[in-house]
């Protein structure tokens, strides 16, 4: 898996992520100095710079990305303090000296304050400011640097930072995210000229592009959309991506960003003419920043995402898959979609992949930082480029982000990114795992023929200072080793996260390392959940080093089995799927004294930790919404009333209608559709004037639809129709159905995680989480 000649291999850092000295030789405030408390060391780059380059040198690194920082060079906004210029300069040769080549990003979010009181990226003064600002650094190292971004990642700074106020300058006003957009454009635009007079040799800027899909195509990409997804992709893509794109490489904006931007501002008058032009300067490079894609689907009744504004009516969802310890879902496939289109799309555009990486929880030992996690995550990523380039994308480089663990923005010191790990009590640096398998790479030109491992018997001996088979004896159980031996064999085993099988593993710890995930039979509608948690349960518990057993539990023999496999210390937790109806497998498998977590809430009082969705709040949700509709003659289609869910959907109806003054009108079915038509039928024959029907399924829904239809009724006119759910069948019934959503992957994740607690001994409280009502034509 080798890479083109000269393929740039590098890593990338910015400015106030590492430097540290904020208040030396001169700096101004930034408005993340002012955004966030108690941040002020970082890595302390800046007087420990030359002990980083000799990291990127024995790395073999042939670039390196750095930000320098606005408020060093020009600390009020407008003077420039040649002080803060002076570390640059120290900086650049010393990169020079270990032939790394150095790449200069002028904007990597840390505004100077003094520019931030002028009005920010909201005020189009802060663009020409840019420009300035970009011609005194060039003045400074435009000899030695020849490769020079304006811009990291606009979006970001305009629209987590005026939008959403998640970074700084944390305002939250939609009109200003756009106008800042904007100005960061032009800044860039004005910057690239300024540099391009100068003489600079290669102007890029650096975005973050996102590939958009729904959840359905993260797995399959070729997955045609209902018309309604289609659309909420499309906007997203305009907003996250086609907004930065167009201008930059096509000097217009997206058609159908003009009117979002015009409601958002009141009008476009921050868009002047000329700024266009200005903006669509001829790039050398883009720099492709690539993390995870954007997953989303249509919701009608979904509010704008403050992050997003012009997002109302699209979810933002969580998917199946393996993600980082930040939450961020794991699809390297997106990288290589990434880089074919923009290839695609505009073929005679440079790229470069200027940031990739992760965070991830690192093994810390004595001998060494353990990050198989980052490895995988490296290694899957960069043969995604290699895919891309193969089918012709022009990929110039990749950078890693980043070298060093250092202060992750918002979230400050606890997210690891680094390929080398900092104790930020001593400021020690020490290679990871993944920084010594990076190095591999680069000296090869590519990727090993073979993956990387995860720890062998080897490592743990070499640990542990013993022998191949002393590791075995020890971890076979055999009493002819001496305590002191035995001790520092599980001492390397634990330190190096070495995982033996499960049977071999018992004899040693006492624990199996193996989570049961017990099935009962499939309930009706259930499915979908049942599949997600089984993908869900098994790529965390995965994560996390567990071994999955999976059991059925369909007969009374099975429980017998399932029971006596934990009494027998089999497995260090149970995750467990019951059936709806009152049963006592939870109890008996709570008394093994085994952790066992539930997907519901138990029929039976219990002391078992179980996730469950807010299942009365829902209903009384959608009691309210038919009531604001002026609905009165509502009434309940129950499923069995034995199921703990059918119970609390109707004291919720109840509770809504009470409030009201109102009282329900019930009629009970099985879980079919043919009762769901057969039980409206009977309430309508009780109250011909019915002008609603809350369903306690979406199945039952759909049969309350098929009862409507047959009496020549219409929905929503005559009456109205709400289901409970929103499974697949929700949006494609005629009219589609409204209904009450229940979150399927986040009752899977949180599963997972409640038994991942279990298991370190930590909280038993039940997790409940929220229900959402989904607006379509049927009410
Ligand atoms: C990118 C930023 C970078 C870092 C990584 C994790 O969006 O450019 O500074 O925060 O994310």
């Amino acid at each position: 898996m080798s890479f083109p000649d000269g393929f740039v291999w590098g890593v990338s850092t910015s400015a106030f992520q590492i430097e540290g000295a904020t208040s030396v030789d001169g700096r101004g405030p930034s408005i993340w100095d002012a955004f966030l408390a108690d941040h002020a060391g970082a890595c302390d780059h800046y007087h420990r710079y030359r002990d980083d380059v000799a990291l990127m040198r024995d790395l073999g690194v042939s670039a390196y990305r750095f930000s320098v920082s606005w408020p060093r060079v020009l600390p009020d906004g407008e003077k420039v303090n040649p002080a803060g210029l002076d570390f640059y300069d120290r900086l650049v040769d010393e990169l020079l000296g270990a032939g790394v080549a150095p790449y200069a990003t002028l904007y990597h979010w840390d505004l100077p304050q003094a520019l931030e009181d002028l009005g920010g990226w909201p005020s189009r003064d802060t663009a020409h400011r840019f420009a300035d600002y970009a011609a005194a650094v060039h003045e400074r190292l435009g000899d030695r640097v020849d490769t020079w971004f304006t811009l990291n990642e606009p979006w970001v700074a305009a629209f987590l930072g005026y939008g959403a106020g998640r970074h700084a300058p944390g305002r939250t006003s939609p009109a200003d995210a756009f106008r800042s957009a904007h100005h960061l454009l032009l800044a860039h635009g004005l910057g690239a000229r300024a540099l391009r007079a100068a003489g600079a040799a290669k102007v890029g800027t650096v975005l973050n592009i996102s590939p958009v899909m729904t959840p359905a195509q993260v797995g399959d990409p070729a997955r045609p959309l209902a018309e309604e997804d289609a659309e909420a992709v499309a906007r997203i893509d305009v907003l996250a991506n086609r907004q930065f794109l167009e201008p930059l490489l096509r000097g217009a904006y997206p058609e159908e960003l003009l009117p979002v931007v015009e409601r958002a501002c009141g009008d476009l008058g921050h868009v002047r003419e000329g700024d266009l032009e200005v903006i669509n300067q001829p790039l050398d490079l883009l720099g492709v920043n690539y993390y995870t894609p954007l997953v989303v689907q249509a919701q009608p009744s979904e509010p704008a995402d403050p992050a997003w504004p012009g997002s109302e009516g699209v979810l933002f969802c969580t998917v199946p898959t393996a993600v980082t310890a930040m939450g961020w879902p794991i699809v390297p496939d997106c990288l290589t979609r990434l880089l074919r289109r923009l290839s695609g799309e505009y073929p005679d555009l440079d790229l470069m992949v200027t940031e990739n990486g992760a965070d991830f929880v690192d093994v810390v030992t004595g001998d060494g930082i353990h990050d198989v996690d980052r490895v995988h995550f490296l290694e899957e990523h960069l043969r995604a480029v290699r895919s891309a380039i193969d089918d012709g994308a022009r990929v110039r480089g990749y950078l890693v982000w980043t070298l060093l663990d250092n202060l992750e923005w918002a979230d400050g010191y606890r997210r690891k990114f680094g390929l080398y790990h900092v104790d930020f009590a001593t400021q020690r640096r020490r290679p990871k795992d993944s920084a010594l398998w990076y190095r591999d790479v680069i000296r090869r030109g590519g990727l090993p023929p073979t993956r990387p491992k995860r720890p062998t018997l080897e490592t743990v001996a070499a640990r542990a200072g013993v022998s191949r088979a002393t590791v075995s004896r020890v971890v076979n159980g055999e009493a002819a080793v001496s305590a002191q031996v035995r001790a520092a064999v599980l001492r390397a085993v634990n330190e190096v996260g070495y995982v033996p099988n499960a049977a071999a593993r018992s004899l040693v710890t006492r624990r199996t390392n193996a989570v049961a995930l017990v099935l009962s039979v499939p309930r009706p509608g259930g499915d979908a959940l049942t599949a997600a948690v089984v993908q869900y349960v098994t790529s965390v518990l995965e994560g996390a080093g567990k071994h999955i057993t999976l059991m059925l539990a369909d007969t009374a023999e099975s429980h017998r089995r399932i029971v006596a496999h934990v009494e027998a210390g089999q497995v260090d937790g149970v995750v467990l799927l019951p059936p709806e109806r009152a049963d006592t497998l939870a109890e008996r498998l709570a008394r093994t004294g085994v952790p066992v977590v539930l997907l519901g809430k138990p029929a039976i009082a219990s002391l078992v930790p179980y996730v469950d969705v807010d299942n009365a709040g829902g209903a009384a949700t959608a009691t309210e919404h038919l009531l604001a509709a002026g609905r009165r003659r509502i009434g309940m289609l129950c499923g069995p009333m034995d199921l703990v869910t059918v119970q609390d959907r109707l004291e919720g109806h109840r509770a809504a209608l009470a409030r009201a003054g109102l009282r329900p009108h019930l009629a009970f079915a099985d879980l079919t559709i043919g009762s769901g038509a057969a039980a409206t039928r009977r309430l309508l024959g009780d109250d011909p004037s019915l002008d609603a029907v809350l369903a306690a399924t979406d199945q039952l829904a759909v049969g309350a639809l098929r009862a409507a239809r047959e009496a020549g009724l219409r929905v929503p006119e005559d009456l109205a129709v709400v289901g409970f759910g929103d499974g697949e069948a929700a949006p494609a019934t005629t009219p589609a159905l409204t209904t009450v959503r229940v979150p399927v992957a986040d009752q899977a994740l949180a599963l997972a995680r409640l038994l991942l607690s279990r298991l370190e001994g930590r909280s038993t409280t039940p997790v409940v989480l929220p229900t959402r009502l989904v607006v379509r034509e049927s009410a």
